[in-house]
């Protein structure tokens, strides 16, 4: 890890907002999800736009400019066009020269996908430095008449540059151990309703929420354990615990079941609501920001979503 940053829009949804547009209260949301507020990009702002901002901060806190990069992967399931890639509109918009550019689509996982896909192109060798970015613009695939499902998420982005090291020694700095599933049996669960080859449109998110709910703390436990174990590190020995932001309940469940400190965990699901794949580094952002998050702290990362997906990436940061 050489840098991380993210970047929220400016414009702000609260729960009183929200509570005047379908039946629901400010009360019921922050109870069922810890959420008070979420940022919504403006019009006309892209998932790419917002990814690009996100990355210019990454790079500035890495020390490196665009013409270092020579790998993009965007997180998103939120992409300005069909196609191209949203990581190739982004190379574009930073001015990085030709380089390897493309998108990973596990929705809410994205960004444990990324870190892990990324790892394994440094790994090879046949790659220096890597941007990953999550980025999603997330309003724009909501049905604003669906309570269920409109209160709960927002837009953002952030990103991480990755360098590759020569073989890395026992505690130095680096991805350590990652682990990604996906069941698609479980599609019916959270999906968008449309799509190029099936509708022509884009859709909008259905969920069976409290369905996801009861997967959610055993599947993310499962994972957040196999890294650990993999790593022969003792789940509680993390320095932080930088979680999917769905449901502070989901979080909290697990900090219980894992037997992890409250202190440990970084949340921001109040102010921001659920980014999908961008809300792992934003948090993690938020983290380093206020001083919490050091170099050579150990972090373990989890998600879960449509797919279903899940999955958790353990880090030396
Ligand atoms: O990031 C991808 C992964 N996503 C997740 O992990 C999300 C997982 N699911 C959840 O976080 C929770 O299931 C929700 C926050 C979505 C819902 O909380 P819940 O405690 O599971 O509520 P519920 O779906 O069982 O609904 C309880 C009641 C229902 O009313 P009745 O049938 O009991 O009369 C809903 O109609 O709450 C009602 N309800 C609402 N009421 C006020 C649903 N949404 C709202 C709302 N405001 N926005």
């Amino acid at each position: 890890m050489r840098g991380s940053g993210a970047y929220l829009p400016e414009k702000i949804l609260s729960n009183d907002d929200l509570s005047k547009r379908v039946d629901t209260s400010d009360e019921w949301i922050r109870e069922r999800t810890g959420i008070r507020q979420r940022h919504i990009a403006g019009e006309g702002e892209l998932t790419s736009d917002l990814g690009v901002e996100a990355a210019k901060k990454a790079l500035d806190a890495a020390g490196m400019i665009p013409a270092d990069i020579d790998l993009i992967v965007v997180a998103t399931t939120t992409p300005d066009l069909t196609f191209p890639s949203t990581a190739a509109i982004i190379q574009a918009k930073l001015g990085v020269g030709p380089c390897t550019a493309f998108d990973i689509q596990a929705v809410c996982t994205g960004f444990v996908y990324a870190l892990s896909t990324v790892e394994k192109f440094l790994v090879s060798g046949q790659h220096k430095r890597a941007l990953v970015i999550g980025a999603e613009t997330f309003s724009r695939i909501l049905d604003w008449e669906d309570r269920a499902t409109c209160v709960l998420f927002g837009d953002g982005a952030g990103a991480f540059v990755l360098e590759a090291q020569e073989a890395q020694e026992a505690g130095e700095r680096g991805m350590i151990s990652s682990f990604l599933r996906c069941d698609g049996n479980m599609v019916d669960l959270l999906y968008v309703d449309g799509g190029v080859s099936s509708t022509g449109s884009s859709g909008h998110v259905r969920m069976q929420g409290n369905k996801v709910f009861r997967e959610a703390v055993t599947r993310i436990s499962q994972a957040m354990v196999a890294v650990c174990e993999e790593a022969k590190i003792p789940v509680t020995d993390i320095d932080w615990f930088v979680p999917h932001q769905a449901n502070e309940r989901i979080i909290q469940g697990v900090v219980k079941k894992l037997d992890l400190r409250p202190d440990q965990v970084i949340s921001t699901i109040a102010g921001q609501g659920n980014t999908s794949a961008a809300s792992i580094p934003l948090a993690f952002q938020a983290g380093v920001e206020d001083g919490r998050v050091k170099q050579g702290d150990l972090v373990l990362f989890e998600a879960m979503g449509g797919g279903l997906t899940w999955g958790a990436a353990l880090m030396r940061v």
